[in-house]
């Protein structure tokens, strides 16, 4: 028995994802019996007005996998009511309906889908109206703060309401198959985590490129720039998971408290080393693929926003984490919009073998591509067919993740794994008060340092590879 209820319920994260994910789940049978979905909004619209809508997103987002048959069973979970989240009078409809059951003892699960800014009202009528019992669970998800300070207050206003062990913190990189298979790949294979450290390993890259620009969101990334967008959250993740050290067991926090020590660890890059260490830039006009596409100035120039272009669209960094595993790897990030394709990948450099006898320029490397294939390949260096020591095949062995046990299965996308794990309370792939806390540290002696030297903004064309640290 579960009540979801989404406030923010017909925004663009809800329509384009959420129900989405709800609906799969629904369709595959993992949402728990007597289940209700509640969608708050402040739109007046009456129930018939509301199934319409979602109706016609999910027609739009779900493309062939929507079914009438499912939508039947699905909408009959589905519930609207409008309330003004941030006034006194609309609150007393969500006590009614959620007091409007069977049994006192349901889970509910509140998805704050709005605006921080609207954490502390939420959070506030949630206990004046006692809606948050041991029961409940919250979920939210970035922007959690603009830095350390911002992210405390949001952390503080989720405390007043939730133990942490109720806060659901989303980074939606965390619910990517290739990303929760990290600890797989590291730990159940012997030959993975014999080499795992800076004795084998040569250098680490996690890159994230896109071909998208700003899109509509000209506001939002122009006050916050892909440092804030991107690095303190999913890169930083993808790092934590490549770096930390064997949790004592697969529990939650027995993982998160191993990813906090590799953040407390990472060097920090300050006005003496950030010149070496970081790139900032920004797109210009160019070309991807046939199309040509403006530049980032350009981008802000056509939507209704007071900005001021001076936000980066593109980071690279070199990191260095000063522990026993790992000193001396530089781990190379390096994220931005409107690169020449969109992909997302992990690489392994390992070190040439100590008695090199056959000087080939190329070395072992472990692939993890997230997207948009879903694979993990290795490459070898081995002899060619009838060739001599010195002409060596550089093989490929590649394992797709997409396979499945079934041929062509379906991977469930990133928003429904979460989804899942929320409605089984496992708090693994999210995000812990502390670490976010962290997180935005080291991220704003970045910030600092880039003003006080006020670092170049370099530039790049859209459709390149963007620039490059080495
Ligand atoms: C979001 C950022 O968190 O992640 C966007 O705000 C970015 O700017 C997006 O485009 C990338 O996610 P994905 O899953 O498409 O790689």
């Amino acid at each position: 028995m579960l009540d979801i209820v989404i406030f923010g319920g017909i925004g663009d994260l809800a329509l384009r994802k959420l129900l989405p994910s709800l609906f799969y789940l629904c369709r595959d049978g993992h949402l728990p019996d007597q289940n209700r979905i509640l969608c708050v909004s402040r739109a007046k619209k009456n129930r018939a007005e509301f199934l319409d809508i979602i109706k016609e997103k999910l027609i739009q987002f779900l493309g062939h996998d929507f079914e009438e048959k499912v939508w039947t069973n699905f909408s009959e979970t589905l519930n609207y009511l409008d309330i003004d989240l941030s006034g006194h009078d609309d609150w007393y409809k969500l006590e009614q309906y959620l007091s409007n059951t069977p049994s006192k003892d349901r889970d509910v699960i509140y998805y704050l889908s709005v605006t921080p800014s609207l954490f502390t009202p939420i959070c506030a009528k949630l206990k004046e109206n006692n809606l948050n019992s041991e029961y409940s669970r919250v979920v939210v998800e970035k922007p959690l703060g603009e830095d350390y300070q911002s992210a405390c207050a949001i952390n503080d206003v989720l405390a007043s309401c939730f133990s942490e062990k109720q806060i659901y913190r989303i980074d939606h990189y965390l619910g990517k198959e290739a990303v929760q298979n990290i600890l797989h790949l590291r730990f159940s294979n012997y030959l993975m985590e014999a080499v795992w450290n800076k004795k084998h390993i040569e250098r680490i890259d996690i890159k994230v490129s896109e071909t998208v620009g700003v899109e509509g969101r000209g506001g939002f990334f122009d006050r916050t720039g892909t440092l804030r967008d991107m690095v303190q959250n999913h890169l930083m993740q993808l790092l934590n998971y490549i770096a930390l050290e064997p949790p004592k067991t697969l529990g939650a926090d027995d993982i998160r408290d191993q990813k906090l020590k590799v953040i407390r660890d990472l060097v920090p890059i300050d006005i003496k080393n950030v010149k070496s260490s970081t790139i900032r830039a920004q797109y210009i006009a160019g070309k991807i693929g046939e199309h040509e596409v403006p530049g980032y100035l350009q981008d802000l120039k056509n939507q209704p926003y007071d900005v001021t272009g001076t936000a980066e669209t593109f980071v690279a960094l070199k990191v260095y984490i000063d522990n026993e595993r790992w000193r001396g790897v530089p781990f190379y990030l390096k994220t931005g919009k409107r690169l020449d394709n969109r992909h997302a990948e992990i690489t392994i450099t390992f070190k040439k073998p100590e008695n090199d006898l056959y000087h080939e320029p190329d070395s072992n490397q472990l692939t993890i591509q997230i997207q948009p294939a879903l694979t993990v390949s290795i490459n070898l260096l081995m002899k060619k067919l009838m060739g001599t020591g010195a002409a060596l095949n550089r093989h490929q062995n590649q394992m797709d993740l997409n396979s499945g046990d079934e041929p062509r299965m379906r991977v469930p996308e990133a928003y429904e794994r979460l989804l899942r794990e929320v409605i089984k309370s496992d708090q693994t792939y999210f995000v812990r008060g502390d670490e976010i806390l962290a997180s935005w540290e080291w991220i704003d002696g970045i910030r600092q340092a880039w003003s006080e030297i006020n670092l170049e903004m370099q530039q790049y064309e859209a459709g390149s590879e963007g620039p490059s640290l080495e």
